[in-house]
């Protein structure tokens, strides 16, 4: 159990127990469909517990050099890549440090495929397709939205480059396996030529495995009958259904002002530069002690209210038990994805320290941040 009283303010506080519960269901996945299952490192890349990760994954998907790099150094093995676009003066120190990598579009294939034989003859090149079969509401999130970047069209792909030895599809958000069972069929009518010729087929992120409703066992099925019935690889890369409710951003209320009824405590983090999801999805975070309050402005009813002078960097509106004062703790749950890898420092604000609660029951800081990092960064 975690002990919040001495934990700094702010801070990303990691649950280590929950973390590697998460992953032994990773591990059941990977070894009873026989399939890799690797870690999306744009949502989750807090590389202080990557060697307790690396003995329940099959490595990590890199977006960049910058996450290849990662990947080699802290996972300790050669990258799955994909990036949108590559940029020519990083590909040799990319392809040598990558197992897999997969083009965004035929031109992207058509500019790099000849530095293989010179960098790295054993990478296998990928194409990411488009399965046109979109589950996410929101147009932000949706990978398959009309006339998206991400991914060549069925229309556009009738034969598979020479190079070419497998697919990579990401059009999923949080979704349950049924959305997978939904894309597959999509993928299966229309690149159903090319599935014969491939040696892996990566299903990329959006696999919420780890949320209470996700069926496990379903999603095995699905894996073993696809890669039987086309006898490839099957790849998974999870961001979110990894690290999925393994931490909190813990806060402290700096002040409390009052306008038209309307009560917003003020915290010492900020939403647009911690949680930035919560507005851009948007979403709003549980919080430890309080519901999410519907209409009515009781007498413990509160805004939070972020630190940045960004209007709308606040969260609406929560009932809490008792009345909150200056001081008080205020924790948001489930705020280990998709929050270290996209902060920011708007207006200065001090990123919150990092830390482990460790499966013994420590408390181990790992980052603090100081001037000299906001310094550095600019
Ligand atoms: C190509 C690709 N793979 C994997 C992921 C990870 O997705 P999630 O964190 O939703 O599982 C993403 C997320 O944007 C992605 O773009």
């Amino acid at each position: 159990m975690i002990n919040y009283k001495n934990i700094p303010s702010p801070c990303y506080l990691l649950d280590e127990a929950k973390l590697e519960a998460n992953l032994i269901n990773i591990k059941r996945i990977r070894e009873a469909a026989n399939v890799k299952v690797i870690l999306a490192l744009k949502g989750f890349s807090t590389w202080h517990v990557f060697p307790m990760m690396q003995k329940y994954l099959d490595g990590a998907t890199g977006s960049s050099l910058n996450e290849v790099m990662l990947c080699n150094d802290k996972m300790g093995s050669l990258a799955h890549t994909y990036a949108v676009a590559y940029i020519p003066s990083e590909m040799e120190t990319i392809i040598k440090n990558s197992s897999h990598l997969t083009f965004n579009s035929i031109s992207q294939y058509n500019q790099f495929h000849h530095l293989k034989e010179k960098y790295n003859p054993d990478i296998s090149f990928g194409l990411r397709i488009n399965p046109e079969h979109s589950e996410v509401e929101t147009e932000l999130y949706n990978p398959c939205a009309p006339g998206t970047r991400l991914g060549v069209l069925s229309s556009d792909l009738k034969v598979l480059p020479e190079h070419i030895e497998g697919l990579h599809s990401h059009n999923l958000c949080e979704n349950n396996v049924d959305a997978l069972e939904a894309s597959i069929e999509k993928i299966e009518a229309n690149f159903g030529n090319l599935l014969p010729q491939l040696k892996w087929f990566n299903f990329g992120g959006g696999h919420l495995i780890n949320h209470k409703d996700y069926d496990i066992d379903r999603l095995i099925e699905v894996l073993k009958t696809f890669k039987k019935k086309w006898d490839v690889e099957v790849i998974l890369e999870p961001g979110s259904g990894i690290a999925w409710q393994t931490g909190d951003l813990v806060s402290t209320v700096l002040d409390i002002v009052e306008n038209a009824g309307i009560k917003t405590a003020i915290l010492d983090i900020s939403f647009t530069c911690h949680m930035p999801d919560t507005l851009e999805m948007p979403y709003q975070p549980d919080v430890i002690g309080a519901t999410i309050a519907k209409g009515d402005n009781g007498p413990t009813h509160y805004r939070l209210g972020g630190l940045s002078c960004l209007a709308g960097d606040y969260m609406m509106e929560y009932h809490f038990e008792k009345a909150l004062k200056v001081g008080d703790q205020v924790i948001f749950k489930d705020q280990m994805h998709y929050t270290m890898v996209k902060t920011n420092t708007f207006n200065g604000v001090a990123h919150p320290s990092i830390a482990i609660w460790t499966k013994e029951n420590n408390l181990e800081i790992v980052r603090q941040y100081g001037y000299s990092d906001f310094l550095r960064k600019l």
